[in-house]
């Protein structure tokens, strides 16, 4: 929680500073992961890291180190946690240079770690669901890059805090995308359906994840469009995400969603993931 690493130091979180004119400061000109770690083990990494190519690919910035590399920053650090669950917070941006739009030449990347605590859900609050809002998705067309700049995530998502919920849940032309800061999945008749990766999402590893169980314990489901319709008449709801896990969605701007209590689906589904992780860490 107070450890940090900041371009080639470890260093005490509070004392991890970025000059001003660093473009991730004033452009949100940069890129992050957040990958859970459990019992010391950092959760599907290799996915992580991928991820964060694509989103550096995408961005057209070179990635500044090779993947053995990652990985023995990211267990460093999380070799000096006390905590054996906590997360770690990757953070790459564009560097320090004159503020101009134009990619600066010469700019070295500023790579930001540090270890957030792993704020899961309880068994009470999972068993309770949580509420959510939903709202037209005005974000951009990158959906898919897992930018730093996120205005329209955090505005979306303050929607749902004033409401007194958790999560928004983001239409865009009458389809799901995904929530302010997490994947949703739709369960009707039995049948787990989540909209397809795409440039209007960003694709989830715990979405991976979830899809990667229901194929392995045959679980019907289906990777495809998915209506506000759909949203609106499912029998559950699901968010997900690296720190949220497999959260049910109860109700859905004011009305229950389905019997307004977890589903049964979700209770099975949360727990192949709880058996999965322990598998992973003993692995
Ligand atoms: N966010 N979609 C959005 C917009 C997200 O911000 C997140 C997670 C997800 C789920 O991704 P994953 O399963 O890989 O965590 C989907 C993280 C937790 C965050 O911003 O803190």
């Amino acid at each position: 929680m107070n450890n940090a690493y900041l371009n080639g130091q470890f260093l005490p979180l509070a004392e991890a500073k970025v000059p001003a004119l660093d473009r991730g400061f004033v452009f949100g000109d940069g890129v992050y992961e957040l990958v859970p770690v459990y019992s010391k083990k950092p959760f599907r990494l290799d996915d992580h890291l991928r991820r964060l190519q694509s989103s550096l690919d995408a961005i057209r910035l070179a990635n500044p180190h090779a993947g053995d590399v990652w990985r023995e920053l990211i267990l460093r650090l999380v070799a000096q946690e006390e905590a054996a669950d906590q997360s770690v917070y990757i953070q790459v941006t564009r560097g320090v240079a004159p503020r101009d739009h134009a990619f600066p030449e010469g700019a070295a990347p500023t790579v930001f770690l540090f270890t957030p605590p792993l704020v899961t859900a309880t068994v009470e609050q999972k068993a309770a669901g949580v509420c959510a809002v939903t709202a037209v998705d005005y974000r951009w067309q990158r959906c898919d890059i897992k930018a730093i700049s996120l205005l329209a995530n955090i505005l979306l998502r303050q929607q749902a805090i004033d409401a007194g919920c958790a999560e928004t849940v983001m239409l865009r032309d009458g389809f799901l995308s995904e929530g302010a800061a997490s994947n949703i999945f739709v369960v009707k008749d039995g049948v787990l359906r989540a909209p397809p990766p795409s440039h209007l999402m960003l694709t989830g590893i715990t979405y991976d994840v979830v899809l990667e169980l229901a194929q392995a314990h045959g679980v019907p489901h289906e990777v495809r469009a998915v209506t506000e319709a759909e949203v609106r008449t499912a029998d559950e709801l699901w968010m997900t995400s690296s720190t949220r896990e497999i959260m049910a969605i109860v109700a859905l701007d004011g009305a229950p969603v389905g019997g307004g209590v977890p589903g049964p689906l979700a209770q099975r589904m949360d727990a192949l993931y709880q058996t999965f992780k322990r598998e992973v860490m003993r692995a």
